[in-house]
């Protein structure tokens, strides 16, 4: 089984990217070799217009993210939060994402994480990037993993063995690793 790991950040030192890391370390024993996505691909791919969309296609890189998608059984995915959304480098790559396929994550288990400095630990980034998700088919994990009040990875890694935030994280992890198990085409 394959998992197709994004952090919608590249900056240096990203939290999100080691908070992704930090879940991937966990996830090990099921997904020993992640697909990681290299975020600059969303951030050097066009805005989306239907204009150009009606010129040019889909832009190739985004064609060849879909087919990595379509090969991966699960999916994490880690945002940041700007202004109580997703980034929109993130948002308009699910657009062209949507334009090969509206089904794209059909019967695909998506884990959704956020880390923030902010207390609210990205919450509201997570929460708006649900209902795309959804709408291209993927199985949200009902609980989020929502890490709040960090600036280092250290920190991350220290919320994990924290007793009152572990019970959260574990039911996150839990039932994405439930999802996973099931069949992952139609019965
Ligand atoms: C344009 C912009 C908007 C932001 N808006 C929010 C926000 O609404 N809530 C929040 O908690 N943090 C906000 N932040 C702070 C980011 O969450 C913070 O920079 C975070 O560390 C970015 O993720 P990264 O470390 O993975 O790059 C914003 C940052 C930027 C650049």
């Amino acid at each position: 089984m394959t998992l197709l790991a994004l952090a919608a950040s590249s900056r240096d030192g990203s939290l999100n990217a080691a908070l992704m890391e930090v879940i991937l370390a966990e996830l090990g024993d099921v997904f020993p070799r992640p697909d990681r996505v290299d975020y600059a691909i969303f951030e050097e791919t066009p805005q989306y217009s239907a204009r150009l969309e009606q010129h040019s296609g889909v832009p190739e890189t985004m064609q060849q993210l879909a087919r990595r998608v379509a090969e991966a059984r699960a999916l994490l995915l880690v945002t940041p939060e700007y202004n109580h959304g997703i980034p929109g480098s993130f948002k308009n790559g699910i657009d062209w994402l949507s334009r090969v396929s509206v089904t794209l994550l059909a019967r695909k288990p998506v884990l959704i994480a956020g880390a923030s400095a902010a207390p609210v630990g990205a919450w509201r980034g997570m929460r708006a990037l649900r209902p795309s998700v959804e709408l291209l088919g993927g199985l949200t994990v009902p609980y989020m993993i929502s890490i709040g009040g960090v600036t280092s990875r250290a920190a991350i890694e220290e919320r994990f063995t924290d007793p009152a935030a572990r019970p959260r994280i574990a039911a996150a992890l839990s039932t994405f690793r439930h999802l996973c198990t099931l069949p992952a085409e139609p019965g």
